[in-house]
C-alpha cells in the first residue's frame, strides 16, 4: 500500500464574488477597528476582553468605567437595553456590549436536547430550529449564544453527553454547520441573528472516567480525526466565536493551550473570530497547577489565544502585565481587534438596542411550537416494537404510569435556556389531549430522588403543583404509590410507563457512575410487569440507561430523551400513530456500564471480535452495543438492495459514486435515514471498521422504492499518517449503504 497524495484538510471553496464583497466589508471594518483601538487606554483594552455575569449595580458601574466588554445572562429587552445604555451612552468610548447567553436547544421555545435532535439527521430542520432560537433570543436582547456545543462523546457516564452531537465526527460536523447557519442567518448583523460560539474547544467529552472537568489524554491523531472535525465544520460555516474548554488536554488546560487555540485554530484553520474562556477557567489555571496567580494565568491564556475572560476578571491584570513587560501590548491589541471586529460585524455599533415590541410577537409563537413538535417527533428513537404493539389504537384504555409522565420541568432537559416548566406539555397532558381523559388512567407510582437535591445547570424550576396534572384525572397530585400503579395497570388495556432521569441528573457537573434508573423505578416496573399487561416503556433521559431488562420484558421501547416544550404532544403523536418515528441513535447504546467506552468507529485490532474467546471482547458479555450507532425503527419496514459502485476505481482527486435501492416493504408511509459507511482496509495507521460519510432522509409510501445515491470526495476518505499529514491511502475500501452502523448492503472500490 503506498501513500498517494498529501492533501490538506478540505477547505471551503469560496465563491469569488462573495469573497470580494466580504473582503471589501472587512477592510472597512478593519479600519474602524484600528481607529478605535488607537484611542483606547490599556484599561479600556482589558475592559473589552472582560465578561461579567448579570446586570448588577457593580457591573453597570464597571461598564460605565469602560472595564467590561460583555455581560452574560442578561435576559429581557429592557434589561439588555439598560446594560447597553451604560456602555453606549455613559462610557468614554461608547463601545457597545455583546450580551451572551446559553441557548443550547432553544431560548424559550425549548427543543429536544441536542443528543436527541442530532439523531433526527435532519439538517434543514436543525437549522430552522436554531433560526427560531435566534429570533427569540434577539427579541430578548441576547446577541451571542454559547452554542452549538460540539463535544464528541463516547462515554455516557459524562453528564454533558446530553448537550452534544454524539460520537461521530462526520455527523457532528454536519450538525455544527446547520446550527451555525441557523443561529447566524444570512448575516450576524441582522436583528434576528445571533453570533454563535463553538464549544468546548476541545476534546472535553473525552474526560477520563466520564467525570466532568477531568483530565483528557488522547493522541494527536484521535484529536484530529474524532474531536476536531465538528469544530472545523463550524469554522467552515463562518462561526463568529469559540469557547475554550475547562479540562487539560494532555496536561495543558484548554484555556492556555497554544497548540489548539493558535497552531490549529488560527494558523491552520484561519479562524478570525474571538475566543472566550469558559466560566472562571482562567483562574482555574491555579488549581490545574499551571499558573501561580491570576496575573500569571491571564498572561498564559491570552498568549495561548484566549481573547475574552468569562467572569473571573483575571484580565484586569493586563495593564500591569503590559507595563511590566510580561505581556506584549501587540498580543492585547490583537485580542481587542478580534472582539471589536465581531461587534462591528454584528451591527452592534449601528443597532445596539433590542426592540421590546418583539418580545411580545416573536416568542413561543404557534409557528415556533410547531418546529419544536416536529423536531421532537424526529428525535425520538423507537428501539423495540414487538408484534407491532405501536402505534396504539386511540380507543384503548391506557394506564399512564411513572414519575416522568407529568414532570413538566424534566421535559425541557438541562440547559433549558429561558424555558419555563409551565410552558411544557407533559406526556400525560399530551396523551389525554390525544385520546380523551375517559381513556386514561394515571399513577405516578414512585418519585425520583435527585442525588443532591439541587437543580442541574440551566434546569427549569419545577412548575407549581397547581399547574401540573390534568383536570379530571384521578390522583394527579396525590402522593404516589406502586399499589396505585398496579391498580391502574390492571384496569387498562396497555401500560405506557415513563421512566428515566430527572433533567438535573444530566448536563454540566452531572456525571454518573451508573446507568441505572435512579430510585425505586425498577421496583415500579417489576410490579407493573407482574400484571402481565402489555407495557410500552418510554425512557426520558440525557444518556443511554441500562435497559437490558426492558428488551426482555416490555413490548416496545421508545427513547424520548428530553423532548422539550412540546414533549407531550410529540410523544402522543408517535404513540398513537399520527407521526411515525424516524429518529436514530447518535451514540452507541451500551448493554451495561462495564462496556463503556463503546463506539462504532473503532479499529479492528489484531483479533477482531468473534465468538471464539481468543478475540477482543468479554467472557460475560457480547462485544457489541445493545443498539448500534445509527439505529432506529420506524412503523414500517425497509429493504436495501442493488448496491452499485459507479466508480470502482477512483483517483485521489476524484469522487466515490455509490447507489443503492431502498424500498418500503411495510404497510405505512415512513421515513428512513439511509446511511453511507466506508472502511479503508489497509492504511498507514489501522483504520476504523466503519466511518459514516453520508446520510439521507428518505420518505417512502408502502411499496415505493427509491435509488439513493451518494457522492464522496476521495479526499474526504483520508486520514492522518503518523506524521500528522492528511493522506488518502491507495488500496481497497469497503462501502455500505445501511440503516445503521452494523448492517446494510456492501460493496468495494479501489483508490489508485
Ligand atoms: C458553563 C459551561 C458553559 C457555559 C458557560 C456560561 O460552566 O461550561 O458551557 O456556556 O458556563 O454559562
Amino acid at each position: 500500500m503506498r501513500v498517494l497524495h498529501r492533501f490538506f484538510l478540505p477547505s471551503l471553496l469560496l465563491l469569488t464574488t462573495t469573497f470580494a464583497i466580504a473582503q471589501q466589508n472587512s477592510s472597512d471594518i478593519d479600519s474602524k477597528v484600528d481607529a478605535l483601538l488607537k484611542q483606547m487606554t490599556l484599561e479600556e483594552k482589558a475592559g473589552q476582553l472582560t465578561q461579567l455575569a448579570g446586570k448588577t449595580p457593580e457591573s453597570l458601574q464597571a461598564i460605565r468605567e469602560g472595564k467590561v466588554g460583555s455581560l452574560l445572562g442578561v435576559l429581557g429587552a429592557d434589561n439588555a437595553n439598560e446594560a447597553q445604555r451604560a456602555a453606549v451612552e455613559h462610557s468614554r468610548l461608547k463601545i457597545p456590549l455583546i450580551l451572551g447567553f446559553d441557548v443550547i436547544h432553544g431560548y424559550r421555545t425549548v427543543f429536544p436536547v441536542p443528543i436527541a435532535s442530532t439523531g433526527s439527521f435532519d439538517m434543514p430542520l436543525l437549522e430552522q430550529a436554531e433560526r427560531v432560537a435566534a429570533k427569540e433570543a434577539t427579541a430578548s436582547g441576547v446577541k451571542w449564544v454559547f452554542a452549538p456545543m460540539l463535544d464528541i462523546a463516547r462515554d455516557p457516564r459524562w453528564g454533558r453527553i446530553v448537550e452534544g452531537i454524539g460520537e461521530d465526527p462526520y455527523l457532528g460536523s454536519r450538525v455544527a454547520a446547520a446550527k451555525v447557519r441557523g443561529f447566524q442567518g444570512k448575516s450576524i448583523a441582522d436583528p434576528d441573528s445571533v453570533v454563535a460560539c463553538a464549544k468546548h474547544y476541545v476534546a472535553y467529552g473525552a474526560a477520563e472516567g466520564g467525570r466532568d472537568y477531568n483530565t483528557v489524554d488522547i493522541s494527536e491523531q484521535l484529536l484530529r480525526e474524532i474531536y476536531l472535525p465538528p469544530f472545523k465544520g463550524a469554522v467552515d460555516a463562518g462561526i463568529g466565536t469559540f469557547m475554550s474548554s475547562f479540562q487539560d488536554l494532555n496536561g495543558i488546560p484548554g484555556v492556555a493551550n497554544h497548540h489548539t487555540l493558535t497552531d490549529i485554530l488560527r494558523d491552520e484553520w484561519k479562524f478570525n473570530g474571538f475566543v472566550v474562556s469558559d466560566w472562571g477557567a482562567v483562574h482555574e489555571l491555579l488549581a490545574h497547577g499551571f499558573a501561580t496567580d491570576d496575573a500569571d494565568a491571564a498572561a498564559k491564556s491570552i498568549k495561548a489565544g484566549v481573547d475574552m475572560d468569562m467572569v473571573d476578571n483575571a484580565f484586569e491584570h493586563i495593564p500591569e502585565l503590559v507595563r511590566s513587560g510580561k505581556l506584549p501590548e501587540s498580543v492585547v491589541d490583537e485580542a481587542v481587534r478580534r472582539v471589536l471586529r465581531v461587534k462591528f460585524e454584528a451591527g452592534l455599533f449601528e443597532h445596539p438596542y433590542a426592540d421590546p415590541k418583539r418580545e411580545k410577537t416573536d416568542i413561543l409563537t404557534p409557528e415556533n411550537l410547531q418546529v419544536a413538535r416536529k423536531l421532537a417527533q424526529e428525535s425520538m428513537v423507537l428501539l423495540q416494537n414487538k408484534s407491532e404493539v405501536l402505534p396504539l389504537a386511540k380507543t384503548k384504555t391506557v394506564a399512564v404510569i411513572g414519575p416522568l409522565a407529568d414532570d413538566k420541568a424534566s421535559q425541557l432537559g438541562p440547559w433549558a435556556g429561558n424555558g419555563q416548566a409551565i410552558d411544557a406539555v407533559s406526556p400525560l397532558e399530551g396523551i389525554v389531549g390525544k385520546i380523551g381523559k375517559e381513556h386514561v388512567l394515571y399513577a405516578k407510582g414512585v418519585g425520583i430522588p435527585s442525588f443532591e437535591g439541587g437543580l442541574g445547570a440551566g434546569v427549569a424550576s419545577p412548575a407549581p403543583p397547581s399547574a401540573t396534572g390534568v383536570k379530571g384525572i384521578a390522583n394527579t397530585n396525590k402522593p404516589s404509590s406502586i399499589d396505585d400503579a398496579v391498580a391502574a395497570a390492571n384496569k387498562a388495556d396497555v401500560v405506557v410507563l415513563f421512566l428515566g432521569e430527572l433533567a438535573g441528573m444530566t448536563g454540566e457537573a452531572s456525571s454518573r457512575a451508573s446507568l441505572d434508573f435512579p430510585g425505586d423505578q425498577l421496583k415500579l416496573a417489576n410490579a407493573v410487569l407482574a400484571t402481565k399487561k402489555p407495557v410500552v416503556l418510554v425512557v426520558e433521559s440525557g444518556r443511554p440507561l441500562d435497559i437490558r431488562w426492558a428488551t426482555y420484558h416490555t413490548q416496545a421501547i421508545l427513547q424520548a430523551w428530553f423532548p422539550g416544550v412540546q414533549a407531550g404532544n410529540a410523544i402522543a403523536n408517535i404513540l398513537f400513530g399520527d407521526a411515525s418515528p424516524s429518529g436514530r441513535l447518535a451514540i452507541s447504546w451500551p448493554r451495561t456500564l462495564g462496556e463503556i467506552p463503546i463506539y462504532y468507529n473503532h479499529r479492528a485490532t489484531g483479533r477482531p471480535s468473534s465468538p471464539d474467546r481468543w478475540h477482543t471482547g468479554y467472557l460475560d458479555l457480547p462485544n457489541t452495543a445493545l443498539f448500534p450507532f445509527g439505529f432506529g425503527l420506524t412503523y414500517s419496514k425497509f429493504s436495501y438492495s442493488h448496491l452499485a459502485v459507479k466508480t470502482p476505481t477512483i483517483a485521489p482527486d476524484g469522487s466515490l459514486e455509490v447507489t443503492a435501492d431502498v424500498e418500503n416493504t411495510g404497510s405505512r408511509e415512513a421515513t428512513e435515514v439511509v446511511q453511507l459507511y466506508v472502511h479503508d482496509r489497509v492504511g498507514l495507521t489501522s483504520r476504523p471498521v466503519r466511518e459514516l460519510k453520508g446520510f439521507e432522509r428518505v420518505t417512502l409510501r408502502p411499496g415505493e422504492r427509491k435509488t439513493v445515491d451518494f457522492s464522496v470526495k476521495a479526499n474526504d476518505l483520508g486520514s492522518y499518517d503518523p506524521q500528522m499529514h492528511w493522506v488518502v491511502n491507495s488500496g481497497t475500501y469497503d462501502v455500505w449503504v445501511a440503516p445503521d452502523s452494523a448492517s446494510g448492503v456492501a460493496g468495494t472500490f479501489e483508490v489508485k
